[in-house]
């Protein structure tokens, strides 16, 4: 698994590697512009202007919010993808912080229309997963507030398997891909869109 220097290290080819893997439709990012596309959509169809970035990496899906005027709070542990994205959005509040130890203190005490996380969740293992989501709820603004979390993800564990199959080599055995069938049973209400064989939405609310 890619600790904060190996992110660090990934930083500058990072959106090239990912815009091949989705133009080649395979593991681990096929579908990846989908899943930003489709959460951009989502929080623009709705009326909260306050987001937190959980994992914004070089700030790709940020970035679009803070074009559009929102407030974009984040975290993310690799200095160097902090340094890009904070060269696109100088006015948001971007923390260097290892989300393993939950939120930052500073952020404990704000509410966010919209959370999102797209392909960080998985450095989590399923209890710390859970963990994570429920304290991310909390920070929720409303009952409309949303988290939006967009992954290499699966409906069941079976589906992963497949994946897993099919992917040979390439896939990654240190990477704890979220699933619908797991997760449900601590968020029942979670709402899980698939979007490629490999990748999915999941929506959350308090
Ligand atoms: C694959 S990138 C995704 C970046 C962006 N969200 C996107 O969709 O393109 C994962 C990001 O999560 C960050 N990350 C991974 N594990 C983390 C952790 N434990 N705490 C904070 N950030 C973490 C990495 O530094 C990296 O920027």
């Amino acid at each position: 698994m890619l600790d904060s220097k190996g992110f660090d290290l990934w930083s500058d080819g990072y959106d090239k590697s990912v815009n091949l893997s989705e133009e080649e439709n395979t593991y681990p990012f096929a579908g990846y512009k989908d899943i930003l596309g489709k959460i951009y959509q989502t929080v623009r169809n709705s009326s909260g202007k306050t987001i937190l970035d959980i994992g914004f990496g070089t700030g790709i899906l940020s970035k679009k919010f803070y074009d559009d005027g929102y407030t974009i709070y984040g975290i993310d542990f690799s200095e160097k993808m902090i340094e890009k994205a904070k060269e696109k959005m100088p006015a948001a509040t971007l923390i260097k912080h290892d989300f393993i130890n939950g939120l930052p203190a500073s952020f404990k005490n704000r509410k966010f229309d919209f959370i999102i996380c797209t392909y960080a969740i998985h450095h989590l293992e399923d209890s710390q997963k859970i963990k994570f989501i429920k304290e991310l709820l909390s920070q929720l603004s409303d009952n409309n507030a949303k988290l939006l979390i967009g992954d290499v993800a699966f409906s069941t564990m079976e589906e992963m398997k497949i994946c897993e199959e099919k992917s040979g080599d390439e896939w990654d055995d240190e990477e704890f891909y979220p699933v619908e069938e797991t997760l449900k049973t601590a968020f029942p209400n979670i709402k899980f869109e698939k979007i490629s064989f490999c990748s999915g939405i999941f929506t959350v609310t308090k």
